[in-house]
């Protein structure tokens, strides 16, 4: 079985080749695409039997039908997030979507501490004034975790390893997630969402990018949160209203934003655009805050979630490949 993966950068090729090799004589043929699947591009999978995608490709109804029409049957998604896949397309063309639903929630959620600890103690601030022989500390306050109120919105799997690190930090933590988690019980509160909004020093969002999540946070919850409140998102993008943000920013209403997810992402993140202009005007806005940080979505970047990515995404083919029932389709 042959397959076309898009979006690929070095480290993917690496992992993919390792656990393609694993398989031995049951390993695929893997043809290697850095191109972002698109409808300019779709024509790339032509004689192949599956493709494999991240979270930038685009896979709406029209690429999906180009790519059922080269006889392509199957689309792995190296990730978990499947916004970007329209599965009722997918189902009417009878092509099978699996995904990797949680191949290292550790690692976002220890991501997502990084950018929290970053940001409250400026060590990206301080790491540049030391080197340039600058060791004045205004500027760098910060406040103690210990004892602030840190609100989670999402209490799946990311959700809840966020909320074990908070609790280990000595925060009281708020959790707000419309289905039932009863995990979360023995970790924090569960509360309304406005009352997390209005109570916590930190909301960390974890909740999937869908038709309800859109700009779950926009100009009217960014109201109800505490002034001087950081925000964090490590999830996607488009749960935060950006120009809604800059608008609270500019207000001093929130008081610090550190994100590793970006509704336009598309356009920049994983590629090298340092010697390019950037001509989102908005990205360009966020990066003049000093209370903004800014990571280009490597929340899930480490070696056990790169791994874990290959073999599972692997593991998935197999089970269409020989007609059997996979746990992670969609
Ligand atoms: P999950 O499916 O285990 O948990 C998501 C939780 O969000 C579920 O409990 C669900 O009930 C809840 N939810 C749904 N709608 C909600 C709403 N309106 N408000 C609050 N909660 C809501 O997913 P997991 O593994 O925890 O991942 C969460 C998200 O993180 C993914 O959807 C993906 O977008 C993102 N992600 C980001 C990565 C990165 O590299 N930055 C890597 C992996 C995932």
């Amino acid at each position: 079985m042959q397959m076309t993966v898009f979006s690929t950068q070095r480290y993917d090729r690496r992992f993919l080749n390792e656990a393609n090799l694993a398989l031995g004589e049951r390993g695929f043929g893997l043809h290697y695409q850095e191109a972002a699947l698109s409808a300019d591009t779709v024509a790339l999978a032509q004689g192949t039997d599956a493709v494999c995608v991240f979270v930038n490709d685009h896979l709406e109804a029209h690429v999906l039908e180009a790519l059922a029409g080269y006889g392509v049957r199957a689309v792995l998604l190296r990730c978990a997030g499947f916004n970007n896949v329209d599965l009722d397309a997918a189902r009417r063309l009878g092509i099978r979507v699996a995904r990797v639903p949680a191949y290292s929630p550790e690692a976002v959620a220890e991501h997502t501490l990084a950018l929290i600890l970053t940001l409250n103690r400026r060590t990206h601030r301080a790491f540049n004034r030391v080197r340039e022989g600058n060791f004045m500390l205004e500027g760098l306050l910060g406040m103690t975790l210990h004892g602030k109120t840190a609100g989670l919105v999402g209490l799946g799997q990311i959700g809840l390893a966020t909320a074990r690190i908070l609790k280990g930090f000595g925060c009281r933590v708020l959790g707000y997630d419309p289905a039932p988690v009863g995990e979360f019980d023995a970790l924090g509160e569960r509360v309304e969402l406005p009352a997390l909004l209005a109570e916590s020093d930190i909301v960390s969002l974890h909740a999937p990018l869908n038709d309800r999540t859109r700009h779950l946070i926009d100009a009217e919850s960014l109201r109800l949160m505490k002034p001087g409140a950081m925000l964090v998102n490590t999830s996607r993008g488009a749960l935060i209203d950006t120009g809604a943000v800059i608008h609270a920013l500019k207000r001093r209403h929130l008081g610090a934003l550190a994100i590793d997810v970006y509704e336009q992402e598309a356009q920049l993140f994983f590629h090298d655009r340092s010697g390019d202009i950037i001509d989102d005007d908005v990205f360009q806005r966020l990066l003049t805050f000093p209370n903004v940080l800014v990571t280009g979505h490597q929340g899930f970047f480490t070696t056990e979630a790169l791994r874990e990515i290959s073999s599972v995404t692997l593991a998935n083919l197999a089970c269409i490949r020989d007609g059997r029932e996979c746990p992670n389709e969609l």
